[in-house]
């Protein structure tokens, strides 16, 4: 017989959300709700392949996210939601092999992993033991009924005036006994103001058995559901802010911790410094002694040491290694790179492009599907024409250039090593190793144009 299992329940409608997307795939920074419970249960020690996530409606796309991001997480459909009780029985089959089981609410996504060991731990004492909570507002979660040597749950919608007034409630999240639990799970009715079938009534039914009921309470605010979209919002800002504490804990210095957004995923070196305002999305990893500047917006970036990222720098699934620089004002992109040392600076866009060390793009350039070498130096307004209207195509540039301001390369093309080009110019082939490329029309003057074409205003009749 295997240990422990964990189900988190995640099949019913989140009607109070009000919203297309399935509740547990609404997100909290850059992630599903859903994603935040089974990384804790995942640090808390259990395999996924002893983790069951009960879906159903919405289903699909729910089960569409945990197999790509957990494909060792077993799914278990509740094909109709009649309940919290339903929800458990229908996965019978699954957790009958395991000794002891956790249910989880799929809707608490500050719960800690800590918290997730000690309930599993209350399996050797009780036959269910349930987390609780102090809510000190008006709230219709489940309300505890403690006596002295067992508790109880009643749903809010089913208790008295009286009960109401419990401060205790029900986290919605449980440990049982699993022999215990396949006792009296086909005893739940759903003989209540909601006809369902309450997972709760398990307590009720356990304690008239002779069986023993437990709870524990922990922080409100690691407990709180996400119900609606003013509960998101709140449970969001608890994530933000730990995930900010978290960090300042390792040595970054956050200069604005209430306007700086970390996702769940990133990884941050000691020393680093971020500005107000910046957002650090996806895989990110940022390097010792990096400095990310206001209003800057990185999504799955890796900064290596000591990387200036200057004001309003967006950069995407790209790579800046260490020393090298970027902004203000830039767009870098699509598995773009800067080798140590490079600079992509002021309105420069760099889609899948490589710059190699110590090569600048300082002024308004586009380099799209372009690959540089070492200490080029591309001029002010240099663009790659990258683009056909049907097909991209390639532009290399070697080590050692210099490109002249406002050069066009039209891809597919080539500059070798140690070359450069004529400012202005169209460079359409390849310009061989230490040659000039001029690709420009020759200026002439055109002498008197000026007085018989563009008098002053003032001596105009
Ligand atoms: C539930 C508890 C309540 C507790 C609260 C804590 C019940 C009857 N009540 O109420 O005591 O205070 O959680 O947050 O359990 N679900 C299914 N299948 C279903 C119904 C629900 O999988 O048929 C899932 C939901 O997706 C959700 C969880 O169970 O993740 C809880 O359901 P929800 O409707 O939010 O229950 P509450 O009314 O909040
Ligand atoms: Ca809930």
């Amino acid at each position: 017989m295997d240990n422990l299992c964990v189900l988190i329940m995640a099949a019913g409608k989140g009607t109070r959300m009000k919203s297309a997307t399935p509740k547990v795939l609404q997100p909290i920074l850059d992630r599903p709700i859903i994603d935040y419970v089974i990384s804790s249960v995942l640090k808390a020690g259990t395999a996924p392949q002893n983790i069951g996530v009960l879906v159903g409606s919405g289903g699909e796309l729910v089960e569409a996210h945990i197999s790509q991001k957990f494909p060792e997480v077993n799914i278990l459909w509740q094909r109709e939601q009649l309940g919290t009780g339903h929800a458990v029985k229908s996965a019978r089959q699954w957790w009958g092999r395991y000794k002891s089981m956790l249910v989880l609410n799929g809707d608490v996504p500050l719960l800690l992993p800590e918290s997730i060991s000690e309930l599993a731990s209350s399996c050797e004492e009780y036959d269910c033991t349930v987390i609780t909570f102090l809510a000190d507002y008006h709230n219709e979660y489940g309300r505890i009924i403690r006596r002295p040597d067992s508790v109880s749950i009643v749903e809010y919608k089913d208790a008295t005036a009286e009960q109401r007034k419990i401060h205790e409630v029900n986290a919605g999240c449980y440990a049982f006994r699993v022999k215990s639990l396949d006792a009296v799970i086909g005893l739940i009715t759903n003989n209540n103001v909601q006809h369902e079938y309450y997972l709760p009534d398990a307590l009720k039914i356990m304690n008239e058995h002779g069986m023993n009921t437990g709870a524990f309470p922990l922080p409100e605010e690691e407990m709180q559901g996400v119900n609606n979209q003013a509960e998101l919002a709140k449970v969001t800002g608890v994530m933000r802010e730990r995930i900010i504490l978290h960090w300042m804990s390792e040595g970054v210095r956050i200069v604005d911790p209430a306007n700086t957004y970390i996702s769940a995923d990133a990884k941050l070196a000691r020393d680093v410094v971020i500005m107000p305002n910046v957002q650090i999305w996806g895989n990110s990893t940022i390097g010792e002694g990096c400095y990310i500047g206001s209003g800057s917006i990185l999504t799955n970036a890796t900064l290596g040491r000591n990387v200036q990222v200057i004001a309003y720098a967006v950069i995407e699934n790209s790579e800046l290694k260490d020393n090298s620089k970027a902004g203000p004002f830039c767009y870098i992109r699509d598995g773009s790179c800067l080798e140590e040392n490079a600079f992509a600076g002021k309105f420069v866009e760099l889609k899948k492009s490589h710059i190699g060390e110590r090569s600048k793009v300082p002024h308004l350039s586009y380099m799209g599907d372009a690959e540089l070498g070492h200490d080029v130096n591309i001029g002010a307004g240099s663009i790659t024409c990258n683009y056909d209207g049907q097909h991209k195509h390639q532009t290399h540039i070697g080590s050692n250039c210099f490109i002249g301001s406002n050069t066009m390369f039209v891809a597919p093309v080539e500059v070798e090593d140690g070359s450069a080009t004529a400012a202005g110019s169209v460079i359409t082939f390849r310009v061989p190793e230490d040659s000039l490329g001029v690709g420009r029309a020759r200026q002439k003057n055109i002498s008197g144009w000026s007085s018989r074409h563009h008098k002053p205003k003032s001596e105009r009749e």
